[in-house]
């Protein structure tokens, strides 16, 4: 498959078949979901949030017993409990931490890695990618502002641009607003090492979350999963982003209540954001447990309008993986590429493409600026006509080779062009600079 190309990278930093993360959710990443990602190739993550550590530790060993894959888990650097549970990480030889919530100290991150895991670190800003790589992350998480639960101030479009584009020191893993395999191909054709999902995840037959959470999921569009709004500088808040209900408006009541109470002086800043984070543990347990879905929070993604159905785990990775496939297959079909066909330099062009057309035109260019640079043209795809003649006579372009649907069952041109150039032929078609690196 061409995909296995472009998930090389990620492969070998996570030691899953598939670099598909399900990233780590408070009350719904439990072993049976982890493990269940990990049995069906992709890597899945324990959420640490603000649970008490021997309930961690419980559902390290649980997952131990339900698979023998990898997996990670996921450290909210803000959560009280943060401590321990980094102790306990340690201790029980966790072969991949993700730190979460906040930035980590050096300390921590060497000392997660003296314990022999792979420290991951999430980036929702640029300057923060690069702090986190310098202070010793082996691999980051870039995750726009389009995630579902809590999320940073920057979409997913810019920090591709900024750090995908720029950083290759280590590998990147892209989260926010994905939930199909044709994005990921195009990610991982821009460098990424693999990806990461949330929202789509929770509609695995598998997930635990409560029917009444998966079906307001089913039903809501793209634009109904909004961040929470911050009311006054001293009071800061992250914004989460949910599905709209009245537990936005509760959250919209506390951030008021504790405003007035630091204004009498009842409590700090310090104990009002500690408030602000136990609401959204309580109100995201009341949907995702309780189903309520009035006043609970239903964190989720933009990709909700993605998402419109429920269906086994194995199902939704192997949909991802054939999608992304076939959107490579698909691009490499468009391709007007070099190749090499028994020592002689071809330059190829699908006739079926649109796209064919432009490229007779570059090249002509290419022909007159530098004289003959092919031995051979090659088509594919389909018949060519006149016009495409003409151009070739009037250019004095090298002789065309002409690659017909001799058998019928190659008609895919990806299926010509393994029947014709066998194994020496390559993904010809790299829009981005990292393309199958
Ligand atoms: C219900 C829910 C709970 C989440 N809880 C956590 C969490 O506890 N820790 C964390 O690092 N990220 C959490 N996230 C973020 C996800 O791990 C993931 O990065 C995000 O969902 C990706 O965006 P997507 O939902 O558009 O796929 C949560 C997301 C959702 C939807």
């Amino acid at each position: 498959m061409l995909i296995d190309k472009f998930f090389k990278a990620g492969r070998k930093f996570l030691g899953c078949k598939y670099p598909i993360m399900c990233g780590a959710m408070t009350w719904v990443s439990d072993p049976k979901l982890v493990s269940t990602i990990g049995n069906a190739g992709g890597f899945g993550l324990l959420a640490g949030g603000n649970a008490p550590v021997d309930i961690v530790e419980e559902h390290i060993i649980e997952t131990k017993e339900l698979t023998d894959k990898p997996f990670g888990v996921n450290l909210i650097t803000l959560a009280p409990v943060y401590q321990d549970q980094l102790e306990l990480v340690c201790k029980l030889d966790c072969p991949l931490v993700v730190f979460a919530g906040g930035i980590p100290k050096k300390s921590e991150i060497e000392k997660a890695k003296r314990y022999g895991a792979r420290v991951i670190c999430f980036a929702p800003t640029a300057p923060l990618a690069h702090n986190l790589i310098e202070r010793g992350a082996d691999a980051v998480i870039l995750e726009g502002s389009e995630a579902g639960g809590h999320i940073g101030p920057v979409a997913l479009s810019v920090l591709i641009q900024q750090i995908l584009f720029n950083v290759d020191t280590v590998p990147i893993f892209i989260a926010g607003g994905i939930a199909t395999g044709r994005m990921m191909a195009h990610l991982l054709m821009m460098g990424a090492a693999g990806i990461q999902m949330g929202t789509r995840f929770i509609m695995a037959e598998e997930c635990v979350a409560h029917p009444k959470f998966k079906e307001a999921f089913r039903r809501a569009r793209a634009k109904d999963a909004m961040p929470t709004p911050q009311f006054d500088s001293r009071l800061p808040v992250i914004p989460v982003r949910a599905l709209k209900n009245e537990g936005s408006i509760e959250f919209a009541k506390l951030q008021l209540e504790l405003l007035s109470k630091m204004d009498n002086n009842l409590i700090d800043r310090h104990q009002a954001q500690y408030k602000v984070e136990e609401f959204w543990v309580g109100a995201l347990r009341q949907a995702v447990i309780e189903g309520d879905i009035t006043s609970g929070s239903l964190m989720a993604g933009q990709s909700v309008g993605l998402v419109d159905k429920i269906q086994p785990l194995n199902e939704i990775i192997s949909e991802v993986v054939n999608d992304a496939e076939s959107e490579l297959q698909r691009l490499k079909g468009f391709s007007t590429g070099l190749c090499e066909f028994e020592g002689c330099r071809l330059q190829l062009f699908n006739i079926r493409s649109s796209r064919a057309v432009r490229g007779l035109l570059d090249f002509k260019l290419h022909t007159l600026a530098f004289g003959k640079r092919f031995e051979a043209i090659a088509f594919y795809g389909g018949i060519m006509d006149k016009n495409v003649f003409t151009v070739f006579l009037d250019y004095k372009a090298p002789t065309p080779f002409v690659v017909e649907p001799l058998d019928c069952s190659l008609r895919h041109s990806s299926e010509l062009l393994k029947y014709f150039f066998k194994d020496s032929f390559d993904f010809p078609y790299s829009p981005y600079k990292k393309a199958g690196s």
